[in-house]
């Protein structure tokens, strides 16, 4: 499964990439709207230095609902890096864009997904990605990981190649219940991602390995 920072911010970006397993960012407009980029030469500009922290795909996301404004948006935004992935909401512009988009040869991500039907329409316009947001369907007493294994399922009974991009993770227990599911990627907050590294019995163990190796000085 492959590991995705779900943030614009540059630093923790900096920090994942720093631990060795990072493969790709996603970002949306509230993740942008949190580093006060402001102005769309600004906007450009930071999509671009996040590609320059990354060696994988960077999701930017059209602030456009119309399908004209979408598709004008999302060629500009693949102009700025080849690792650009133009992501764009599951509304019936969206669809017609990702179809357009895909047909330009443009990777794309079908973002605020919450239903296998959503999915469905994704992967038929050629979504490169597909993003169920787990954690919002869990706010509201849903069950998010469920809807990530139905769409695997239908995905593979049918052949689909569009990626699920397990988004809205709000915790480590959320990643490992991803790879149950067979999710193709996860984006997760950073603190999601050092949660996978942390164990008690690790720090113990090491203690009583640090005394004993000083016994040898
Ligand atoms: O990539 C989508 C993700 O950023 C949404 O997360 O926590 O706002 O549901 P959240």
């Amino acid at each position: 499964m492959k590991f995705f920072i779900d943030t614009a911010n540059l630093e923790q970006i900096r920090q994942a990439q720093e631990m060795g397993i990072l493969d790709g960012v996603t970002t949306n407009p509230s993740l942008m709207a949190k580093e006060n980029v402001k102005g769309k030469e600004a906007v450009m500009a930071h999509y671009k230095a996040i590609c320059n922290l990354v060696d994988g795909p960077v999701s930017a996301e059209v602030f456009a609902t119309d399908f004209e404004g979408m598709i004008k948006e999302g060629q500009e935004l693949a102009q700025i890096d080849p690792k650009i992935t133009v992501k764009v909401p599951c509304t019936r512009d969206g669809i017609r864009a990702i179809k357009y988009l895909s047909g330009k040869g443009i990777a794309t991500n079908c973002t605020l997904v919450f239903s296998v039907g959503q999915a469905l329409l994704a992967a038929k316009a050629g979504a490169t990605f597909v993003s169920p947001f787990i954690g919002r369907l869990d706010d509201i007493s849903e069950d998010g990981i469920s809807l990530v294994e139905h769409i695997v399922r239908i995905y593979r009974t049918y052949g689909y190649k569009t990626q699920v991009l397990a988004a809205s993770i709000r915790h480590t227990n959320h990643i490992i219940r991803c790879l149950d599911a067979g999710a193709d990627v996860a984006t997760c907050p950073l603190k999601a991602i050092e949660g996978l590294l942390n164990h008690p019995l690790t720090d113990k163990g090491l203690a009583i390995f640090i005394q004993d190796a000083a016994k040898m000085k």
